[in-house]
């Protein structure tokens, strides 16, 4: 294990990610997944528990606008920013060919993933968290009609013609989370064998034992959805009795992405933003080691909480700790021989 990484290694670090992440090492991450900060009006690296807990008392009625409601140009200006320096640092962190997986909104996702870009990572691709259960924000225009200084009659022909027509916020019913990639050192192959990453595990199945896909979701749809991607369902107890936090992530799809991208037992899986620990989490479940960093101490607070309850699954077969110790790389026909039929051999 790295020597500068150690005292963070299976830690949630009370901190902000700009300065902490500087104090990690090069090229020692397997794997970032991390839902940031979406910088929709009030969520942003400002983020604060109470202004952002509103949101659940949006109501029709246009007295303040809240969280995440907001339309301004300067949000993604400010994200795009903002991402781009963290993003500098998680490249300078992740090992060649380590995976950058991060959650995002429709609105803001081009500008997130334009930083990604111009930090240096490749963008792989894009994966789509679908849901059906989502509060539609489109709000009537009755209430400023009702404000105009006209006769009662007119108001009312009015509000009678634009019946059904709201403002431009149709249901939300997906995440895109962007896939990116630090470039491998050489091949694919000569990455994979000295840095363990780079490569994606398709023995990981989806749905009906499917072929991983970049659709996911975790509520059953319907028979053609279910079968090619459905994960498990949350239960009610993964998040935690305890749990405030505004915008946890289902498990099933941090697992998911961990069992998808870290190849090695040792493997560290990042998030820099990690909110009430739902990544940590499903890294420890997976036997994985974890970073997890987060601003707000009430949110570490419940991180610590969950991750005491959760034991290693040892139902999953897990690979050795490094490729390159069990194969010995033998130029004979251009081929990788085992070590076992290099016995053989002699
Ligand atoms: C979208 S939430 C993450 C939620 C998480 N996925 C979960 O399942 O609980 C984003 C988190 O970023 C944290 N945050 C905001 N700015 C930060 C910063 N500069 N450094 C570290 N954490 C920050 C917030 O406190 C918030 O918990």
């Amino acid at each position: 294990m790295n020597h500068m990484n150690k005292k963070f290694i299976n830690k949630i670090i009370l901190g902000d990610a700009q300065e902490i992440l500087p104090q990690i090492e090069d090229n020692s991450i397997d794997l970032v997944l991390t839902d940031p900060p979406y910088f929709l009006d009030k969520m942003d690296n400002n983020w604060d528990h109470k202004k952002v807990s509103t949101i659940t008392d949006y109501c029709h009625v246009v007295k303040s606008l809240p969280p995440g409601m907001k339309f301004d140009k300067e949000q993604g200006r400010n994200l795009y920013e903002w991402y781009f320096k963290i993003s500098k640092e998680l490249y300078r962190v992740l090992k060649p060919g380590g995976f950058f997986f991060s959650f995002s909104s429709p609105r803001l996702y081009h500008r997130m993933v334009s930083a990604v870009d111009d930090a240096g990572f490749l963008i792989r691709d894009c994966f789509i968290w679908l849901y059906t259960q989502n509060q539609p924000k489109a709000m009537s225009l009755n209430h400023f009609i009702d404000r105009l200084n006209w006769d009662k009659k007119t108001k009312t022909e009015l509000k009678e013609k634009l019946r059904g027509w709201k403002t431009p916020q149709i249901k939300s019913c997906f995440e895109p989370i962007m896939m990116a990639q630090k470039p491998c050192e050489k091949t694919f192959l000569e990455n994979m064998l000295k840095y363990n990453v780079g490569l994606v595990n398709t023995n990981v199945k989806i749905g009906e034992d499917m072929f991983p896909s970049n659709v996911v979701t975790t509520e059953s749809m319907g028979e053609n959805i279910d079968k090619y991607f459905l994960l498990p369902k949350p239960s009610k107890e993964e998040k935690g009795e305890f749990n405030v936090h505004q915008t946890v992530k289902p498990l099933a799809i941090c697992e998911y992405i961990i069992k998808l991208t870290t190849f090695s037992e040792e493997a560290v899986v990042l998030d820099p933003f990690v909110g009430s620990g739902t990544t940590a989490v499903a890294a420890k479940k997976l036997g994985r080691k974890f970073i997890g960093i987060d601003t707000n101490r009430k949110y570490v607070e419940i991180a610590l909480k969950r991750l005491e309850t959760i034991e290693k699954d040892e139902t999953i077969q897990y690979k050795t700790k490094n490729i390159a110790q069990q194969l010995t790389l033998l130029e004979t026909q251009g081929k990788y021989i085992t070590k076992r039929k290099i016995r053989k051999i002699k």
